[in-house]
């Protein structure tokens, strides 16, 4: 069986996640889908810093050994847009599949990155760039096929929901956003949770995903204003708040929409409580399907990240692909591809 190599850019929550995880499951993968996995290079910013579980000899500050150096996908999980994008880009310019969790750098350069993909016949896996563990890519890109998507409504954003879980307990607002961004929910810059950034780029991926429609209206608030008074308002009434992202298909294009709503408790959305998001897709011939599950933290994440390299790795051994092909273009279709609606 041959081994797919992995470079890894990044080693934080989710890519320290993706170590421990590949470790753990190497044997499953191997005998249940035929894919031998070895983690090759990872790189890191800071080279002595503690790292509990990985092995410090693949540890490296140089992209271009992750890169370049005979791996056969890149795995990018450092976030941010420019030096991702750049990493990216290289990897793709030089015959590599790419798996991300990177939404940010999807919703700002998808459409180029994927172009760059398909022109190569290379894939981009971006699962885990929404919502965490739920597979809400594959669900919406092949199990929803055969429908029409009406609308999409979800808590797509952990750390908003976490900051609103501890809230109702009684922490106030900076309180509840270090303790989020203690447990490595949040993102570097967590003003992308909290202001509603990170769950409008996550809305825009699935409705690239779910629509052929341009986006037409957007609109964007997230939880900075909520008080803790009107947490204790809502509660009194029965209700909770949450920071909803709704994607409705419209005469002409796509609405896209993200604040905080009033939900009653008993609903299933107020539910919803700590990192946990949840999906809820209409579709015109299934009706409603809803998904809910971890959308943030290590190991949910890194077990959406690993999903996307099993696929890709198992799509080079149909194609053919050696070690010794990698170096030139390969024509085949893209696993998972984004429609262009940024
Ligand atoms: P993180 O904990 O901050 O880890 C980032 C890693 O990248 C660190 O290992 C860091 O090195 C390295 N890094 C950052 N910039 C670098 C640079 N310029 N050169 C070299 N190494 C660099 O981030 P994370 O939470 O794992 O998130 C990674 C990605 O996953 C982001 O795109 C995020 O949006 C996405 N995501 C995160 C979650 C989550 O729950 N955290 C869930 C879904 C998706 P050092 O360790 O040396 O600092
Ligand atoms: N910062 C993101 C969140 C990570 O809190 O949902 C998962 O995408």
């Amino acid at each position: 069986m041959k081994t797919t190599r992995l470079g890894l850019l990044g080693c934080g929550t989710v890519g320290g996640g993706l170590v421990d995880l590949v470790e753990r499951e190497r044997p499953r993968i191997r005998a249940r889908y035929g894919v031998d996995l070895e983690i090759r290079h990872i790189l890191v910013r800071d080279l002595g810093k503690r790292r509990p579980g990985v092995d410090r000899r693949l540890l490296t500050s140089s992209a271009i050994d992750v890169i370049d150096d005979g791996c056969d996908i890149v795995v990018e999980l450092i976030g941010g847009v420019h030096t991702a994008g750049a990493f990216v880009r290289r990897a793709l310019g030089s015959g590599k599949d790419v798996v991300t969790a990177n939404k940010a750098l999807l919703a700002a350069h998808g459409d180029e990155l994927f172009e760059i993909a398909a022109a190569r016949g290379l894939s981009i896996g971006f699962e885990a760039s929404v919502c965490g563990g739920i597979p809400i890519v594959r669900v919406l890109h092949r199990g929803l096929a055969g429908d029409s998507i009406e609308s999409i409504r979800g808590i797509v954003n952990g750390t908003c929901n976490f900051v609103l879980s501890r809230m109702e307990e009684g922490l106030d607002f900076d309180a509840a956003v270090r303790a989020a961004q203690q447990r490595g929910f949040a993102e570097a810059d967590p003003s992308l949770d909290i202001d509603g950034y990170d769950a409008a780029q996550k809305i825009r991926i699935l409705s690239s995903l779910a629509f052929d429609a341009p986006i037409t209206h957007e609109s964007v608030i997230g939880i900075r204003t909520v008080t803790r008074a009107e947490i204790e308002r809502a509660h009194a009434g029965g209700c909770v708040i949450r920071l909803v992202a709704e994607a409705e298909r419209m005469p002409g294009g796509v609405t896209l929409r993200v604040r905080p709503q009033e939900i009653d408790a008993a609903d299933i959305f107020g539910t919803i409580r700590d990192e946990f998001n949840v999906v809820a897709i209409r579709g015109r011939a299934t009706g409603e399907v809803i998904l809910t599950g971890k959308g943030a933290g290590a190991q949910p994440t890194a077990s959406a990240v690993l999903a996307d390299v099993i696929e890709i790795a198992q799509l080079r051994r149909g194609r053919g692909v050696e070690a010794r092909d990698v170096e030139r273009p390969i024509a085949r279709p893209v696993a998972v591809r984004a429609a262009a609606a940024w």
